[in-house]
């Protein structure tokens, strides 16, 4: 494991516009800097920090029994709630303990029969039984699947992967991108869905993916980040929507991958070392994904291309500072009694909660060097994140196996 080196605060620089984001700023800072103070007062700190695991648990459970009112408004994002749940569950290990709730509560039975309601007529998922069929919580739903299927046998079988491949078809334009759903809007969100969806599940042919390298070229800006569609601002969310579709098609190389590196490493915050999702904008914990996970695809890009290495021996990998960006998470994201969230005067929701997990885990892992980079306690480390499909690593391996295993007896018959 290698050894915390912890960033000394530096307030952002004073402005003479005092505007509305320069003020939640200056009240951000102050904010953090009350528990960056335990880093200085306690030497020890940084190895004494915890990631409250039990608290996430019981928030976690809690939610699997049911939502509060609160998330009425949110009827169309059923499956998202799954793999949000699932998702922060299996990094946190909680999947893997026969023991714990899941296996008392039949929460695996339980998912599949939620998202199986889900499924549309003409293949896909809405975000509720009877709705229509949305790319969103299409990707949500086979994402909550594929990490159970380890668990539970035959949770992807009830994805019919025929009228699924139908239903992405139906949704692709010409223009290489694809709409949210029937008549819908085309943004990077639909196009990295898509890919994920027909990646996992094998269905991926050169008629589906034509193109779809120049969709996401034509929505890098003048920053190097992407935007949800041409001429439109670089923002974190579709930046990794655009990056992991050009991993998945292999074609990193279409846009200019070093105006995009310089962008993502100056999204890093000075102060909180968290992640801003835009430029001016303020940091928030689901951007230790959105961001952060974009790093891993763009610098083996680079490494290759270059013959360099952008590895810093005490910092991992991934060309940002990991250690930072876990003091954030652990500091200022971990809502006390469990659950995470965007910043300290935030509440807790299960957005937040799987994607500053997510994260997390991005930044405990060097996958190059095979190393661990983990603030606090050893216990703290979570288990691996894909850096494409944003499950366990060890998921999207059972999910590729399954679909290759199929698409091989399919042949046979
Ligand atoms: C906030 O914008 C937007 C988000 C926090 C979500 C961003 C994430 C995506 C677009 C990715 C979606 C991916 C899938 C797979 C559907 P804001 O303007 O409120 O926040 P800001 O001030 O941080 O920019
Ligand atoms: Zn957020």
């Amino acid at each position: 494991m290698a050894e915390a080196t912890l960033k000394k605060p530096e307030f952002s620089t004073p402005q003479s516009c005092f505007t509305k984001t320069y003020v939640d700023q200056k009240f951000l800072e102050t904010s953090i800097l009350r528990r960056y103070d335990l880093f200085r007062e306690d030497p020890e700190y940084s190895e004494k920090i915890r990631l409250i695991r039990d608290e996430h648990k019981e928030y976690l459970h809690k939610s699997a029994r049911g939502l509060s009112e609160g998330y009425q408004e949110l009827d169309a994002s059923q499956p998202w709630f799954c793999y949000w749940i699932l998702n922060s569950l299996d990094l946190l290990g909680v999947l893997d303990d026969t023991s714990s709730f899941v296996y008392k509560e039949n929460l695996f039975e339980k998912t599949i029969y939620t998202i199986a309601r889900c499924q549309g007529e003409l293949g896909g998922f809405g975000g509720g039984p009877l709705q229509d069929s949305h790319l969103a919580p299409t990707y949500a739903a086979v994402n909550a699947l594929a990490i159970v299927q380890k668990y539970h046998k035959g949770a992807l079988d009830i994805i019919d992967s025929k009228k699924m491949f139908s239903f992405l078809l139906s949704l692709k334009q010409p223009d290489g991108s694809f709409a949210m759903h029937i008549g819908g809007e085309r943004d990077l969100r639909g196009l990295y869905c898509a890919l994920s969806v027909a990646y996992l599940l094998n269905i991926q042919t050169e008629e589906l993916i034509k193109d779809s390298e120049l969709f996401v070229k034509s929505c890098q800006t003048y920053e190097g980040g992407l935007a949800s569609v041409p001429f439109a601002e670089a923002h974190g969310g579709y930046t990794f929507c655009g990056v992991a579709a050009l991993g998945l098609l292999g074609k990193m190389e279409v846009i200019d991958v070093d105006s995009l590196f310089q962008w993502l490493v100056n999204r890093q915050m000075k102060f909180s070392g968290g992640f801003q999702g835009r430029t001016n904008k303020l940091v928030d914990g689901c951007y230790s994904w959105w961001q952060g996970g974009a790093f891993p695809l763009v610098v083996d890009y680079i490494q290759k291309r270059d013959g360099i290495s952008l590895q810093n021996n005490n910092n991992g990998d991934w060309a940002f500072h990991q250690f930072a960006l876990q003091q954030f998470i652990l500091s200022c994201c971990q809502q006390p009694d469990g659950g995470l969230r965007d910043k300290p005067e935030k509440n807790r929701d299960l957005y937040h909660t799987s994607y500053c997990l997510s994260g997390l885990s991005r930044s405990q892992y060097n996958t190059f060097s095979k190393t661990t980079t983990v603030l606090g306690i050893k216990e703290n480390l979570l288990k691996e994140i894909d850096h494409i499909h944003c499950i366990p690593v060890d998921k999207v391996e059972v999910a590729k196996l399954h679909f290759q295993n199929s698409k091989l007896e399919e042949n046979k018959n």
